[in-house]
């Protein structure tokens, strides 16, 4: 178990898991400018849709990765970042998605963690792809991305089993792109999924979605104050985890970014 590495994960494409797990890695990064945190692509793509500057990813690595090579200081040294803020994109060459085995995600993330103060792993949604069950099998908590849609619930429903098989345990199932008026109500998702309700976390549909894809920003960029304060709840989840101080939030906040 890697107490610093938080991975997220989701019930399904598109249900925003690159966004949310980015959103908190630059909350964090903003609001905490003495910690160094490493967003990393641990699925079967880049996931690089909202940082402009392609950044290193971990095909690069791959040979090191296979002879045991990697060494966390170096990693530190060459990995893409802006001030505090690290990021290593995922498989750029989809296609060899199938070479990389959970094996090879828990050393490298074994080795590189203890550089960093946190690691926020994107997982993706495909529980055959072996950087994500790596992951997903030592990091010290795991966020479970879905949405009120029918198909994701069903989605989650039918692989339950074998989540619970892998180990996979859950510390918050995030809903989002949330809206109150939805039918779908936290209650009601909570029964389905067998959860009780405060192991749910809504996180507010945002404007702006498919300008942050044409901008290569998150949805913090475009003055959203629901989201903001939602992405800030579970940031400050992952800093009550490790001890850190938890982000205050003013009456309203102001976002800027740095990255
Ligand atoms: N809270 C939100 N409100 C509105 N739009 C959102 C929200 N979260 C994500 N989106 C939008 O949903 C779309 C998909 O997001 P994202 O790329 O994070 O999904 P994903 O689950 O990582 O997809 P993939 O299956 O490709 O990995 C994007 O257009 C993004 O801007
Ligand atoms: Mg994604």
């Amino acid at each position: 178990m890697i107490h610093n590495l938080f991975a997220f994960f989701g019930a399904d494409h598109k249900v925003g898991t690159t966004m949310v797990a980015q959103s908190v890695a630059e909350a964090i990064s903003t609001h905490h400018p003495n910690l160094k945190i490493l967003l990393a692509a641990m699925n079967g793509r880049e996931s690089n849709e909202y940082i402009r500057e392609a950044p290193a990813g971990i095909d690069g690595l791959k040979i090191h990765i296979d002879n045991k090579m990697i060494n966390g200081e170096d990693f530190l040294k060459t990995c893409t970042h802006k001030g505090n803020f690290y990021v290593m994109a995922g498989i750029s060459n989809e296609t060899e998605e199938r070479y990389y085995h959970p094996e090879m995600a828990k050393y490298l993330m074994g080795e590189v963690a203890p550089e960093f103060d946190m690691v926020i792993a994107d997982c993706g949604n495909e529980l055959d792809n072996g950087l994500a069950v790596g992951t997903l099998s030592i990091a010290g908590e795991s966020f479970f991305v879905a949405a009120q849609q029918e198909t994701v619930i069903r989605r989650y429903e039918k692989n339950r089993k074998l989540i619970e098989d892998l180990g996979i345990g859950i510390t918050a199932f995030l809903i989002n792109k949330f809206y109150e008026q939805d039918p779908y109500g936290l209650t009601y998702i909570a029964n389905r999924l067998e959860q009780e309700k405060d192991k749910l976390l809504k996180i507010e549909s945002a404007g702006y979605s498919r300008q942050a894809e044409i901008d290569y920003k998150t949805l913090l960029d475009y003055k959203n104050e629901g989201y903001l304060q939602d992405i800030l709840t579970v940031a400050n989840v992952i800093l009550r985890k490790n001890g850190f101080t938890e982000i205050q939030r003013q009456r309203k906040s102001r976002w800027k970014s740095f990255i």
